[in-house]
């Protein structure tokens, strides 16, 4: 399986709720590795750049203005498949919907404000990571116990 690295994000009502630590916690513990954060209140134009799969849709406009109402914390976590495995965690978009053990199932009932976002695909993957980081920016070293997970 081939190592991946996926973009995440901590979307304001985390930041706003004190969940950072818990999704934090959650992401390592599956054995995924954080190579770069950033904390950032996002402009409406890189909020636009980041969902513009969904300008015309009927919800854009709120959900720019909520992914800009507060400061989120911009990830990237590397590991085996780490796209996936990540939207996995997540659980589906609708917390209502998400399965319990997600964080999203276990800790969301909004559908726009649940919680984190995660990449769904690697082009989406390596073009949401360019939109919130230079190359420098993303760190490359081995954890301690990888070899055990
Ligand atoms: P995200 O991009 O934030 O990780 O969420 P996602 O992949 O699970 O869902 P996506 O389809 O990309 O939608 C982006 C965000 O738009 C809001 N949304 N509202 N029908 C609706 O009103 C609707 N559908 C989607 C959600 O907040 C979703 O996270
Ligand atoms: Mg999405």
């Amino acid at each position: 399986m081939a190592k991946e690295k996926t973009f995440v994000m901590i979307k304001p009502d985390g930041v706003q709720r004190g969940m950072m630590g818990e999704v934090i916690t959650r992401l390592e513990r599956k054995g995924l590795k954080m190579v770069a954060a950033r904390f950032l209140l996002i402009d409406r134009s890189l909020a636009e750049k980041h969902y513009e799969e969904h300008r015309e849709k009927p919800f854009f406009t709120d959900l720019v203005q909520f992914v800009t109402s507060s400061p989120v914390l911009a990830m990237v976590w590397e590991g085996e498949n780490a796209i996936a495995v990540v939207r996995r965690l997540m659980g589906s978009t609708n917390p209502q919907e998400a399965a319990p053990g997600s964080i999203r199932g276990d800790f969301g009932l909004n559908l726009t404000m649940n919680i984190l976002h995660g990449s769904d695909s690697a082009s989406s993957a390596q073009r949401e990571i360019a939109l919130y980081f230079s190359e420098d920016d993303v760190c490359t070293y081995e954890r301690a116990a990888a070899s055990w997970v």
